[in-house]
């Protein structure tokens, strides 16, 4: 097994602390602090030469703070002779500009992750990542890049909370959410899975159609982010309208950005669930295990 010295950034103490649990590796000490002008410090107390250094970042919200960290620490490894350098970004920024949607704009996640290679992280992990349109990662990070889920755990725990039995048709809202959907399915023996179809108007504003028959059907629905809400909420009257009744909803990453949360209540959706990527009032079960698994592989 390799010898691995685990970092935390500032950005999800509670799962560094549960990766090192699960890893059974100490957290190398740092120091993380603001300079008076806001500029970021950070030292690593620790000796990382001849170590796989694994980094532990969660970057939603500041994105950009948690993100220069990263490349201190990272730079700060490298330069103390770390072996290899990988980054388990439980919440990976910028994924969701992955393409030119129009003149001028950059593709971020390519602009992000050719920035992480430019100072030494060589490895990887992400959970459930945004990769809509980035099919291939190697087209984008030079290095090993490993994406876990924390579906099976979501649908595990929805089904002993009585949210999903073996005849809940699960959903994704849509087309690209077919992959949690199946994941999701397929972890609990479930045949019946599905998306639906999506047009985004706007940062906030989407509409979605379906043809799938939900007369009389149980409908879990799966997504890997819920920010505004809208996709959620759009998803739902959907299937309601085709007959299904929604038992709840999972998602990977709660953002909950604007009142997300009391809006999908407000329309009904009681049972809502995340995983701890994003710590939140929704969060019921943990990333530590699938990103554990991620690292031992990506190491190997
Ligand atoms: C985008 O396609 C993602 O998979 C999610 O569906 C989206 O980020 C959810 O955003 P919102 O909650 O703002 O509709």
């Amino acid at each position: 097994m390799s010898d691995i010295a685990l970092i935390s950034g500032s950005s999800n103490l509670p799962l560094a602390y549960k990766l090192s649990k699960e890893l059974k590796v100490d957290l190398t000490p740092v120091e993380i602090r603001k300079f008076p002008d806001s500029e970021k410090y950070v030292r690593i107390d620790g000796d990382v030469a001849g170590k796989d250094v694994v980094i532990v970042q969660s970057m939603a919200f500041k994105p950009d703070e948690y993100l220069i960290e990263t490349f201190l620490l990272a730079s700060a490894a490298k330069d103390a002779g770390a072996k290899s350098i990988t980054l388990a970004a439980a919440y990976f920024p910028y994924a969701r500009q992955d393409e030119r949607f129009k003149p001028g704009e950059p593709i971020s996640v390519a602009v992000v992750a050719h920035l992480l290679n430019s100072v030494g992280i060589d490895k990887l992990i992400t959970v459930d990542v945004h990769k809509h349109r980035v099919l291939d990662f190697e087209s984008i990070f030079k290095g090993k890049w490993i994406d876990v889920s924390v579906m099976p755990a979501l649908a595990k725990y929805a089904r002993q909370a009585g949210l999903i039995d073996k005849d809940t048709y699960i959903i994704g809202p849509d087309s690209e959410a077919i992959s949690w959907a199946k994941t999701a399915a397929e972890s609990l023996g479930i045949k019946s899975y599905a998306a639906l179809k999506k047009k985004r108007l706007g940062d906030t504003e989407v509409t979605i159609t379906g043809d799938v028959d939900l007369k009389g059907k149980k409908v879990f629905i799966v997504d890997d982010i819920i920010s505004t809400g809208g996709t959620i909420i759009e998803a739902t009257k959907v299937i309601r309208e085709a007959g299904g009744e929604v038992t709840g909803v999972a998602c990977a990453h709660g953002l909950f950005v604007n009142e997300a949360l009391y809006k999908i209540y407000k329309e009904g959706i009681e049972n809502v669930i995340s995983s701890d990527t994003v710590p939140n009032q929704t969060t019921r079960v943990s990333s530590a295990e699938a990103l554990s698994k991620g690292i031992l592989e990506i190491l190997k």
